[in-house]
Formats: C-alpha cells, structure tokens, sequence
C-alpha cells in the first residue's frame, strides 16, 4: 500500500487516542502534531515521533501531508475542516461534525468543492458491543426493530480528564446531544435508520456553576421506518448509567455499556447472555475509523461514515434544542 501522510490537529485526549492507533496502521506516517499549546504537540510529536507545529495554517502548507485528523474542540470542527479542505488536505473530523446543521453542510462543501475526502470519527458503532449489536440487526436474524430506548446519564466534568474550559459552554461544546450522545444518536440510527421527527425537553438541574447548558435531556424520536425512540442523556448523574433496550419483530436485546455484556432472545429460541469476554476479534474502534478513512482516501472511495452520517446526528441534536426551546414537535429533515 502506498504511504499516507497525516498530519494531526489538536494534541488533546483524543488527539493522542488517535495518534496512538494511526502509528500502527500499515503505510501511515504521522508527520505532524500541531496544538496551539506548545507543550501539548512537542510532546506529542515527541512521543509518535513527529514533526510538531503550533500553527494550523503551517501544517496546511506543507505538501508531504495528505490528510488532518481534527480533534480540536467541537466549535472549530467545521473553520479548521473548510480551511484544511481549501488546503488540499482529506479530512478526519472528530464527532461531533459540528455544532449547527448549517456548519455540517458547509463543511461538506468545502470538502466536495475541493474533491478531498471527508469522513466523520463517529467510533461508537464500532466499538464492542455496539459493532456486535449492530451485526446481530444486520443479520436479519432480530427482525425489524421498532423500539429503542438509551440512557447514557454521568456527572459533571469537574476534575476530570475531560474538564476543559471550551467543554463547560454551550457555545463551544453544544452540551451533551453533541459531545457525549452523538454516540448514541449515531448508534440510534444505525439499529433503527434515520430519524423523521424529534421532541425534546432539557434542563439544568443540579450543574448551574458547572456549564450552562442542560445537564438533563430527554429525546423522543420518531423514524422514518415508523419505529420510535427515547435517548436519555446528560451529566446529572450521581450513580452512572449507561445501557439500551430494544425491540423487534422476532427478538428483544439488551445492553449494558458498562459491563459490556448482551442478553437477547430469538423468537422460538432460548435467551442468550453473551458477557463482553465473549465479544472478541473486533479491531480497535479508533484504528478502525482511521485505517477506512485512510484507505479511502488513497483509493478514492467513499468514507465509511462520510459528512452525511454527521450532519445527520447534528441535526438531531440541533431539532432537540428547538423543540426543548419551543414546545412542539420538529420534523426532518430541518
Ligand atoms: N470519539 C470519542 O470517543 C471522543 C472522546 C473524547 C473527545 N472526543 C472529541 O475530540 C475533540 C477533542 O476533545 P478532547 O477531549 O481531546 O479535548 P481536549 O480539551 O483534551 O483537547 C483539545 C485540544 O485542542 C487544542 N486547541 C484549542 N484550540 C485549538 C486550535 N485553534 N487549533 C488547534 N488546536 C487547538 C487545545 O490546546 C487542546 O490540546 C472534541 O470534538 C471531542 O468531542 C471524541
């Protein structure tokens, strides 16, 4: 396979997380870390052996690098994604896409304008047991499912590994539909197809002095297949719960994110409880994401999970804040 180049925007947790499975993958090279803060892309240069730079713009000029991976915070997704695009550069933008449905579209107009390839780093899906589920569905063997219910409830940020300033306002981090339960909107509509309408109500219950935006969500959806969903989301949690439901026409499943651990039952068949230990052989999600994208991108194929798949559980997020915001129900797309 031929090399690909990357240069990688953003040496945060999940730059890093990144970083880490891309030196792995046959052919890729990591030329470049760049952060804004020094120290955070010298010793990420320093530790996968790279280039480092402080300036976005500097990396966009180089022409060893043919493709970024964006991890910056969530707000700058879609000026560093145009910017990149414009410089020629393949995109890998960390979920979510952006903060606004608006932003998605142009940020796949940049990229299709500048015919470089976008691909959005939504890793739930593939990540245990997600990608199990998600086969066990695509496999026929559940029928079509027509209920889904997800709770993802945690704390709050503070002195955590994910504290930062840009995460604590609406502004830069959208709130929990766009950092944290992208994933699950994302694996919503992977089980359950695309999403015809949505109601929501939100509030800020217990984090106030935190961040200021809701910490509690709680999401209908109704899918263009005619089934229906619930996501519960948030961060005002003081016992974490994290774990789904769903019903189809010949089986029932549940989840536990936690334990990682499936139970279901097959119409006609015994139960099954499948622990995590048992969901082996998958390849690890984030080397996954980057591997599809990287290998697209040299064979100019469509990405896996491109722009499209992000705009449309931004949308979601974006219809949830509009109709916690004014009482009523928003249809799709937007
Ligand atoms: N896929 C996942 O499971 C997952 C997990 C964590 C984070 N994320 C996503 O990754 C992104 C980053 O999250 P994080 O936890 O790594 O955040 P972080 O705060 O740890 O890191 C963000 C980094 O961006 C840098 N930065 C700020 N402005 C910049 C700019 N203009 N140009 C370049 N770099 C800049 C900061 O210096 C910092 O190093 C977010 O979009 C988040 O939603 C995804």
């Amino acid at each position: 396979m031929s090399e690909f180049s990357i240069g990688l925007i953003s040496c945060g947790n999940m730059g890093k997380s990144l970083a880490q499975q891309a030196v792995t993958i046959d052919g890729a090279r990591l030329a470049c870390c760049c952060d804004i803060d020094a120290d955070k892309a010298q010793a990420a240069a320093s530790q996968f052996e790279s280039d480092f730079c402080t300036s976005n713009d500097e990396l966009f000029a180089r022409d060893d690098i043919d493709g970024v991976i964006i991890a910056a915070p969530n707000f700058l997704h879609k000026d560093i994604t145009v910017a990149a695009s414009q410089a020629g550069k393949h995109v890998l933008c960390e979920k979510p896409m952006a903060l606004s449905k608006a932003d998605c579209q142009a940020m796949i107009d940049a990229t299709n304008a500048a015919g470089v390839k976008l691909m959005i780093g939504q890793v739930l899906r593939y990540n245990p047991p997600y990608v199990w589920i998600d086969e066990l569905f695509k496999s026929g063997e559940m029928g079509e499912p027509f209920s889904m219910q997800v709770t993802r409830q945690g704390g709050g940020w503070t002195g955590g590994t994910y504290d930062a300033p840009w995460r604590r306002k609406k502004e830069t981090c959208g709130g929990p539909l766009y950092e944290i339960n992208q994933h699950e909107i994302d694996f919503m509509r992977c089980i359950m197809g695309n999403v015809a309408s949505v109601a929501a109500l939100t509030g800020n219950f217990v984090s106030q002095d935190e961040f200021d935006y809701e910490d509690t969500a709680t999401v209908l959806m109704g899918f263009e297949s005619g089934g229906q969903g619930c996501l519960l989301g948030g961060h005002s949690a003081l016992l974490g719960r994290y774990d789904g439901k769903i019903y189809a026409t010949k089986g029932t499943l549940y989840f536990s994110a936690a334990t990682g651990q499936v139970e279901y039952v097959i119409k006609g068949q015994e139960a099954k409880t499948v622990p995590n230990s048992e969901i082996t052989g998958y390849e690890a999600g984030v080397r996954r994401e980057v591997r599809e994208w990287m290998e697209a991108c040299l064979n100019n194929t469509e990405p896996p999970i491109p722009g499209e798949e992000g705009r449309a559980n931004v949308e979601i997020a974006e219809a949830a804040d509009i109709s916690a915001r004014e009482g009523r129900i928003v249809q799709l797309p937007m």
